[in-house]
């Protein structure tokens, strides 16, 4: 059995190589293989590299057998189609990954990794030690003084939102299930603009700050989280409702 130390310091190293991960996560993301795996066998099959894609790089077996270290794929050995006496491995999707590939319910994991670990927000992270010692946001600090939401909307058209299709899922999953529910999605007027239409959702556009249209009970999700405390209580002073229903998701 593995001494306390020599635990403590492969947990070191595994803590340094956990943004390969997500790294690589990013690079199939970018790849669409999560989608080519769903489209062509469905959860429960496998595919080749070839198969995947044809002369596909070497690297991206290394990457997959990253994955699967991490149980985000899975593989097992196949005869190979070029030759009898060739094993080949092949990989297929789990739990974890079926979430990354696209199928009839929408696509929104992806977006969202390609959203997280995009070159704008990443360089935000640079940012941090001089927020720490000076103060600011990491991301106004490396993006010329605009906040997020300023600099999305600055350069609509080259970025893609990760969070209105995360959005767009949760209305999905709600009014699948309880299809007599009636909504409304209010958000920054260039966000719903470009927002999915859904069955029971009025698309509302304005400023949080300003009015919030009300209703019956307020869904504020992954909101607070983008503002300090002073803002949030502003925020929350402009919900005309009787229930508030914060949602924290466990991650
Ligand atoms: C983290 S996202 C959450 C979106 C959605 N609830 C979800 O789960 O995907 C925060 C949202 O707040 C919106 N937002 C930012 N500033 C706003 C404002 N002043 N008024 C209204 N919405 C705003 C952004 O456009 C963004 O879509």
């Amino acid at each position: 059995m593995a001494s306390q130390n020599e635990e403590a310091f492969l947990k070191a190293m595994a803590i340094i190589s956990a943004g390969t991960v997500q790294r690589v996560l990013t690079t199939l993301c970018e790849l669409k293989v999560f989608d080519i795996i769903m489209q062509k066998v469905g959860l429960h099959g496998y595919l080749s590299l070839d198969e995947i894609a044809s002369n596909a790089s070497s690297m991206l077996d290394r990457m997959l057998c990253l994955l699967a270290s991490h149980s985000i794929v899975k593989w097992k050995l196949e005869k190979s189609t070029t030759s009898n006496d060739l094993l080949t491995r092949t990989y297929g999707l789990t739990q974890i990954s079926k979430y990354y590939g696209q199928d009839q319910s929408g696509h929104f994991v992806a977006p969202f990794h390609l959203f997280s670990y995009h070159k704008q927000i990443q360089i935000s992270w640079h940012s941090l030690k001089d927020t720490i010692l000076e103060g600011g946001i990491p991301f106004n600090k490396a993006h010329e003084g605009l906040n997020i939401f300023e600099y999305l909307e600055k350069n609509k058209g080259n970025e893609r939102g990760g969070g209105c299709r995360w959005w767009t899922w949760c209305n999905f999953k709600l009014y699948s299930m309880y299809p007599h529910l009636k909504g409304i999605n209010f958000d920054l007027p260039h966000v719903v603009q470009n927002a999915p239409a859904l069955p029971g959702v009025t698309q509302i556009g304005g400023d949080i700050f300003k009015s919030v249209p009300g209703g019956e009970a307020i869904l504020l999700q992954r909101i607070l989280h983008d503002w300090n405390n002073e803002d949030s209580v502003k925020i929350l002073k402009k919900l005309n409702v009787t229930k508030l229903y914060h949602i924290q998701e466990r991650w």
